[in-house]
C-alpha cells in the first residue's frame, strides 16, 4: 500500500474527521453541504457522536464523488493529539483495506493541539501501521478477503510539509512490521539460528552485527544462557547490533537488550498445554530491540546505540537443565535453577552483564516477556516498568505516553531482592512464594547490573502480543511490535548529539 501527500484527491472511499458532540470538522462539513447533508443526517439516525474511535461508514451519499464515506471521531477536539489522529488514519484504513476499494482518500484537519502539517502526518503514520499483515502462510486466502487498498491519498493543503514531515518519522513503522513479523513467526521457522541470519541481514542498513554461537558463549563463560538452550538441538546465539551515529564515534553507548526465547515450552518445569503456542512470541523482547535498532538505522539517529539480543529455545529433552541445577553465570554468580520456566532472567543475566563488559554502556535498557505475573498486575495496557534511575524512568515514561505504548512504573527493594537468597548458591531463580512475581524477576536481573550504571526493565508479557478482539486500529494483529516506538523515541529524546 503505497501513501501519497496530495491537494486534491480522488478515490472510492474519503475519511473525515467529527468530534465529540457530534461535531462535522472542515473537510467533513464540506461534504455535508455538498451532499445536502447526507452526512448530518445519518449521523442522527446512527447515534454518531463523534466520540474517539467511533466510525460512521456511509455507502453512496448523493451528490458525492465516493462510493463510502467514513466519519471517523476523534473525540474531545481540544483533549485530541497526535495519536488520536494516527488512530483516525488507521481507523481509515482498517475499515478499507479488504473492502473492495483501491484508493482510500484522507481528509485530515487542524486540531487545537495538532498544526494540520502534523496531522496530516500522523494520520498517514496511523494509515500504515493499519495496513500491516502477516499472511505469509495463508497460500489459500480468498481474493475477498486479500487486501485490495493500493493507496492512501491524504490530500490537504500544503502537502509538501505534511509529506517531508511524515518521512522523517516513516521508518519507524518498517521497525514496527519487522517486530510483528519476528514475533508471528511461527517457532519450527523461527528458531535461534534463522533469527540471527534475519539480523545480519541488518548489515545493509549500516549497522555492525556480530553473531555469537554456542562455542564463543562457553568461552565467555555464560552458563546461564546456555543453560536454558541446552535442552534444544538448536544452538543458542547471541547477536549484537552495533550503531554508531554520534559526532563521537567511541562515547559510551545505550545498550538495549532484549529476550529472545523462540519457544518457551517451561523446559523440564513444563508448562501446561493449553495456549503453549503463545510462546513463540517469548522473543517479543528481543524483536522490540531489533525492530528498535533498524529504526535508529534507517532514520540515521545521531546517537551511539547497541542492541544485543540472547536467543534460545528452551525445550526438554535428556539433556535439559533440570531443577535444582546449579550455573555459573558469566558474571562469577551462581544461580540455582528451581524452575526451568523462570528462563527469561536467565538469558538476561549474561547478556545485560556481556553489554556491560564490552560496551561500558551510560544505561542499559532490557525488555522482556518476562512474567505472566504482570498480566495479572497491568493486563494488556501497560508494560511494567522498572528503574534504578529516576531520570531515567521519567524519559522511558514520556516516551512511551508520546507513543501510545504506555508503562507503569513498579517498585525495587531490598526486601524483594532477600526473595531469591539460597542456601545452596548466590541466588535462586524463583522466590517459590506466589507473591510479587514481577518484581522478583526484576530484582533478579538488577543482581547483574554494575553499580552506577543506569538500567531499565520493561517487562512485556502482557503487552508484546495481545488477544483478540483487536480493538487498537494501529496494531490490527496479535503481535503489536511493542517497544520499537518507545526505544526509538528514547533514543530520540535522551541520547541523539
Ligand atoms: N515467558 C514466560 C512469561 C510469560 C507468560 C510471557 C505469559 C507471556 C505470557 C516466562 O518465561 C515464564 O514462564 N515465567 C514464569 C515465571 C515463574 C516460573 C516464576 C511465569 O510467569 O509463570
Ligand atoms: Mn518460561
Ligand atoms: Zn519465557
Amino acid at each position: 500500500m503505497d501513501i501519497q501527500f496530495v491537494a486534491e484527491g480522488e478515490g472510492e472511499a474519503v475519511a473525515v474527521m467529527a468530534s465529540a458532540g457530534g461535531t462535522l470538522l472542515p473537510a467533513a462539513k464540506a461534504l455535508d453541504e455538498k451532499s445536502g447533508g447526507a452526512l448530518t443526517k445519518a449521523m442522527k439516525t446512527q447515534r454518531f457522536t463523534g466520540a474517539a474511535n467511533q466510525v460512521l461508514d456511509i455507502l453512496a451519499p448523493h451528490g458525492l464523488p465516493y462510493e463510502r464515506v467514513l466519519v471517523i471521531g476523534v473525540g474531545d477536539a481540544e483533549r485530541a493529539d497526535g495519536l488520536a489522529v494516527e488512530r483516525w488514519g488507521g481507523h481509515a484504513v482498517r475499515r478499507t483495506l479488504a473492502s473492495g476499494a483501491e484508493r482510500l482518500v484522507l481528509l485530515p484537519d487542524a486540531l487545537p493541539q495538532v498544526p494540520i502539517a502534523d496531522a496530516a502526518a500522523r494520520a498517514a503514520f496511523g494509515a500504515r501501521l493499519a495496513a500491516y499483515r502477516f499472511d505469509r502462510y495463508r497460500t489459500k486466502l480468498k481474493p475477498e478477503a486479500k487486501p485490495s487498498l493500493k493507496e492512501v491519498l491524504v490530500a490537504l493543503e500544503g502537502h509538501a510539509a505534511a509529506r517531508s514531515r511524515y518521512e522523517k518519522n516513516a521508518h519507524v513503522a518498517d521497525g514496527v512490521f519487522f517486530a510483528r513479523d519476528l514475533v508471528s513467526e511461527p517457532p519450527n521457522i523461527l528458531f535461534p539460528a534463522e533469527f540471527a541470519k534475519r539480523l545480519k541481514a541488518l548489515e545493509s542498513l549500516g549497522l555492525k552485527v556480530t553473531v555469537l554461537g554456542e562455542a564463543e558463549l562457553k568461552e565467555h563463560g555464560m552458563g546461564a544462557l546456555l543453560g536454558v538452550g541446552q535442552g534444544s538441538v538448536r544452538e543458542t546465539q547471541l547477536v549484537v547490533m552495533e550503531w554508531q551515529g554520534a559526532k563521537t564515534k567511541t562515547a559510551r553507548p545505550l545498550a538495549l537488550v532484549g529476550k529472545g526465547v523462540t519457544f518457551d515450552t517451561g523446559g523440564i518445569s513444563l508448562k501446561p498445554g493449553a495456549g503453549m503456542d503463545e510462546m513463540k512470541g517469548d522473543m517479543g523482547g528481543a524483536a522490540a530491540v531489533c525492530g528498535a535498532m533498524m529504526s535508529v538505522a534507517m532514520r540515521k539517529a545521531k546517537a551511539n546505540v547497541v542492541g544485543l539480543v540472547g536467543l534460545v529455545e528452551n525445550m526438554p529433552d535428556g539433556e535439559a537443565q533440570r531443577p535444582g541445577d546449579i550455573v555459573t553465570s558469566m558474571s562469577g554468580q551462581t544461580i540455582e535453577v528451581l524452575n526451568t520456566d523462570a528462563e527469561g532472567r536467565l538469558v538476561l543475566a549474561d547478556v545485560v552483564w556481556y553489554a556491560q563488559e564490552k560496551f561500558n554502556p551510560t544505561a542499559v535498557v532490557n525488555l522482556a516477556t518476562l512474567t505472566g505475573a504482570i498480566i495479572t498486575a497491568l493486563g494488556h495496557e501497560h508494560a511494567g516498568l522498572f528503574c534504578n534511575d529516576d531520570d531515567l524512568a521519567g524519559a522511558i515514561t514520556t516516551a512511551a505516553s508520546a507513543e501510545g505504548e504506555p508503562v507503569w512504573r513498579l517498585p525495587l527493594g531490598a526486601g524483594y531482592d532477600k526473595m531469591i537468597d539460597t542456601p545452596n548458591a548466590d541466588m535462586k531463580n524463583i522466590s517459590g512464594k506466589p507473591a510479587a512475581g514481577s518484581i522478583v524477576g526484576a530484582q533478579f536481573i538488577k543482581r547483574f547490573i554494575k553499580d552506577g550504571v543506569a538500567w531499565a526493565h520493561l517487562d512485556i508479557a502482557g503487552t508484546a502480543w495481545k488477544p483478540g478482539p483487536f480493538d487498537d486500529p494501529l496494531s490490527p494483529a496479535w503481535a503489536t511490535g511493542y517497544g520499537v516506538r518507545l526505544l526509538n523515541r528514547l533514543v530520540a529524546s535522551r541520547y541523539e548529539d
